[in-house]
């Protein structure tokens, strides 16, 4: 039997994704990447945007055909849609078997046995502890990648009045210090050399929840990190999302004393007016953020900044919007997703107007990306001559006699490789010529002049 499982949405989806993978191959299905072999059908969908429900649900509207001649099929929608809309989906999606919420997905397979004993539509929407330490398991059978994600919190208590994520996610949980480091330790063995620890609100790891960040010297989330870069095997950690005033002072120390925490730092600023940021709930003026950044600036030298911008947030006039533009270059990212508000039913921003026109969010949307390409050429450029390191990924997809690699910065090199040189090995190369996507090193042959 044949299971085909489809992601919409953030990483932390992904890895939920991966988990139920695991699961249901220890319980003898086997996973498959085409939707037309298989018996089930899985659909882990995302609610942020109401572009993402649309998306997924358009798919899984789709599916339907799938079933003629071959009702034994199940075809179940899990996740933050699920979570979101409930029984609603029979209505919309009357040939879907199952929903099953965000605090339920452990129940996965145990669902799925019951299904194909006993035909009915069944929703289990209950929150859940134990989705917490039951989604620790990895798909480990023919697996043969150097990265691995773990979810080290769940869920968020934040409720920036934008975002759905509180809603649909729940309370907001840390896993424990031990289990975490064990499940890094196991991914190591397994062959894994970087690693991406995850949360809605990540560094606020083993805080129970509370959402005023700890004093100066404290930082469970730093604590962490310090002791999973001991781990043998592990060579790079990275994480995301973090909330900027978790960034306390220990740990700043914890990542300048650890050069295996990746020198690319993820920080969500959503608008450098600090009236958005306000409305936005927000807890943190442009000021404040800026203060972060800079202090890790100063305490880890290189360091990079990548971040997450809401443009046409209600009420974001003209001014509001420069005050972001000047924000983002005063950073100076060199990455960043730049998404046009969108109304979420239920969250506290979804009761202002939507005021501002869809084209004006698309104007902004547009300056900051042109910004952001320009800035990111020039930073690529002033790597040319230096040397890098980069964790060899293997051939790259365009160009298979090419390999690919990141920096710690998370920039993407392609380099030749050599006799001898293995997947997830850390190798030095010089930069010869950039893109504002790409870094190329000299050993290339026949590289084209910049
Ligand atoms: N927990 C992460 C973000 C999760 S959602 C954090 O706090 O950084 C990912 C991104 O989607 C957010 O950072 C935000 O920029 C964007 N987003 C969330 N709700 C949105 C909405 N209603 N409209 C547009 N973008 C939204
Ligand atoms: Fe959403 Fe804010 Fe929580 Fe991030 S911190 S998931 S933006 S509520
Ligand atoms: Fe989307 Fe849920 Fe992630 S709403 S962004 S899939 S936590």
């Amino acid at each position: 039997m044949k299971a085909y499982i489809k992601t919409y949405g953030c990483q932390m989806n992904e890895r939920d994704s991966e988990a139920l993978a695991g699961m249901l191959s220890a319980r003898g299905w086997e996973i498959t990447q085409n939707e037309n072999d298989a018996d089930l059908l899985i659909f882990n969908t995302c609610s942020v945007r109401e572009q993402a429900e649309r998306k997924a649900l358009g798919k899984i509207m789709h599916m339907k055909k799938l079933k003629r001649g071959r009702e034994h099929i199940i075809i179940g929608v899990i996740g933050c849609m699920a979570q979101n809309h409930g029984e609603k989906l029979f209505q919309e999606l009357p040939h879907i078997d199952f929903v099953l919420g965000t605090g339920q997905l452990h129940e996965l397979p145990d669902l799925v046995e019951s299904l194909r004993e006993d035909r009915k539509q069944q929703a289990l929407l209950s929150n859940s502890e134990a989705v917490l330490t039951g989604m620790g398991v990895h798909l480990f059978d023919g697996m043969n990648s150097i990265f691995g994600q773990v979810a080290i919190t769940r869920g968020c208590n934040r409720f920036c009045s934008y975002c759905i994520v509180p809603y649909v996610r729940g309370r907001e949980m840390s896993r424990s210090e031990k289990d975490v480091l064990n499940e890094i330790g196991e991914l190591a063995k397994h062959g894994i050399r970087e690693v991406m620890l995850l949360g809605q609100n990540v560094a606020a790891f083993g805080l129970n929840g509370v959402i005023t960040p700890p004093p100066d010297n404290v930082s469970p989330f730093g604590e962490l990190l310090a002791k999973a870069a001991q781990i043998p095997g592990i060579e790079r950690i990275r994480f995301t999302s973090p909330y900027p005033t978790y960034f306390t002072d220990r740990l700043i120390q914890v990542i300048a004393d650890n050069p295996k925490i990746c020198r690319s730092i993820h920080l969500p600023l959503q608008s450098g007016s600090n009236r958005i940021l306000k409305a936005m709930n927000r807890h943190y003026t442009a000021e404040k953020y800026l203060e972060i950044v800079n202090k890790l600036k100063k305490a880890v030298p290189g360091i990079v900044f990548s971040t997450d911008i809401i443009v046409g947030f209600p009420g974001e006039t003209e001014e509001d919007f420069c005050a972001t533009r000047d924000v983002m270059n005063e950073v100076g990212f060199d990455n960043a997703f730049i998404f046009k508000y969108s109304p979420r039913p239920g969250t506290v921003s979804a009761k202002t107007a939507d005021n501002v026109p869809q084209e004006e969010k698309e104007r902004r949307n547009q300056i900051l990306l042109a910004d952001l390409a320009e800035r990111s050429l020039a930073h690529n450029r002033a790597l040319i001559g230096t040397v890098q390191q980069v964790l060899a990924e293997g051939p790259s997809s365009r160009n298979p006699a090419r390999w690919c690699g990141k920096t710690s910065t998370a920039k993407s090199v392609m380099f030749a490789p050599w006799e001898g040189i293995k997947i997830g090995d850390l190798v030095e190369v010089k930069i010869a010529r950039a893109s504002s996507m790409s870094l190329f090193a000299d050993n290339i042959p026949d590289l084209p002049e910049c």
